[in-house]
């Protein structure tokens, strides 16, 4: 029924977004702009889930990551930019695909037992928090969304909300709700500089967008290589070695990037040319990012996402107005 193409992200603002979110999501959101009709949500009630006790830290990162947003070139011209409280239509879709999925099946989902492991309430799960993925699922619906550029955790999450969508079409035998996929980024899931766990702004292992190019520096060169690799002369390893993994992720040159592995591995190269290297792409990619975000004029942003979120709110509302009729419970 339908052929459009439509993109819909989003981010939940629980901190600035980090080199981990770039390669792994805007990267692919930026070069979408331009094919597809595009949603971009900061999602501020998805994070109440896990940050319900902390709505100060959400409102302050919803203008935090709206710069990200627009430092990456993301452009509002081309890009409706929403916050996601500002559409209560979502919050009523919600609510009907509440009943299209079980319980079980919710608490079977990976990216939820993952994320519960780092939260105070991991034995008493609240309600909110286990079914934010049937929240997504409206996010998505609601914009008729085909394509989801976004990192592997979220892969779990769409399937839901897929799984939704055939479960509606089937209960009130229509096609109204259209099923999405997964765009991933070329590095779905960054390491931290640590080497210890995927790069996160709680785990404060990360490299953020906005970080200054001290900052940068100075986080480039603590990174985890490997211990054993002492001397230059000494061989090395480029498996877990965060050096490397970020190199993967950045560096654009295949034959350098194969060429240095083995040098690492033969022996004679050492962590400190390496890091200086990986320290130049990464300001390299980074000062234009900076360059940007000071173009922003603070008085606008608001402005900006009330009027994206208005937008999208007209496109929510059709897609309600139509489940209701599916649903056969329209009365005027
Ligand atoms: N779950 C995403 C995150 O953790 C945020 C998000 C909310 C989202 N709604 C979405 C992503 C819809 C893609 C599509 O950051």
């Amino acid at each position: 029924m339908q052929n459009k193409r439509v993109v819909l992200t989003g981010d939940r603002p629980t901190g600035p977004l980090h080199l981990g979110h770039y390669i792994g999501s805007l990267k692919n959101r930026i070069s979408l702009q331009d094919g597809y009709e595009c949603f971009v949500m900061i999602a501020d009630v998805q994070a109440l889930s896990d940050n319900f006790d902390n709505p100060q830290k959400i409102k302050k990162n919803v203008i935090e990551v709206f710069k990200d947003y627009i430092a990456t070139g993301i452009d509002p011209q081309k890009c409706t930019i929403l916050i996601q409280s500002l559409v209560p239509e979502l919050f009523e879709l919600t609510t009907y695909y509440m009943n299209l999925i079980s319980v079980t099946r919710l608490e079977r989902n990976p990216t939820i037992k993952n994320e519960l492991q780092h939260k105070s309430f991991a034995n008493s799960i609240t309600a909110g928090f286990l079914s934010y993925p049937i929240s997504q699922a409206a996010d998505i619906t609601a914009f008729k969304a085909t394509h989801i550029p976004v990192g592997d955790d979220q892969i779990a999450l769409i399937e839901v909300s897929n799984e939704i969508v055939r479960r509606f079409n089937r209960v009130y035998n229509t096609d109204i709700l259209v099923e999405s996929e997964v765009i991933l980024g070329k590095t779905s899931r960054l390491i931290g500089i640590d080497g210890v766990a995927k790069a996160s702004k709680s785990l404060n292992n990360a490299i953020f967008l906005s970080d200054s190019p001290e900052v940068v520096k100075q986080k480039v060169y603590s990174m985890y290589t490997d211990p054993n690799h002492i001397k230059v002369s000494d061989q090395g390893r480029v498996e877990g070695n965060v050096v490397f993994a970020y190199l993967d992720a950045f560096l654009n040159d295949e034959d350098e990037l194969a060429s240095l592995k083995s040098q690492y591995r033969r022996g004679g190269l050492g962590d400190s040319v390496l890091k200086s290297l990986l320290n130049e792409i990464l300001q390299s990619l980074l000062a234009p990012i900076a360059e940007k975000r000071a173009t922003i004029i603070e008085e606008t942003i608001l402005e900006t996402l009330v009027h994206g979120s208005e937008v999208a709110r007209g496109v929510a509302a059709t897609t309600l107005r139509a489940v209701r009729d599916v649903i056969g419970i329209t009365y005027n």
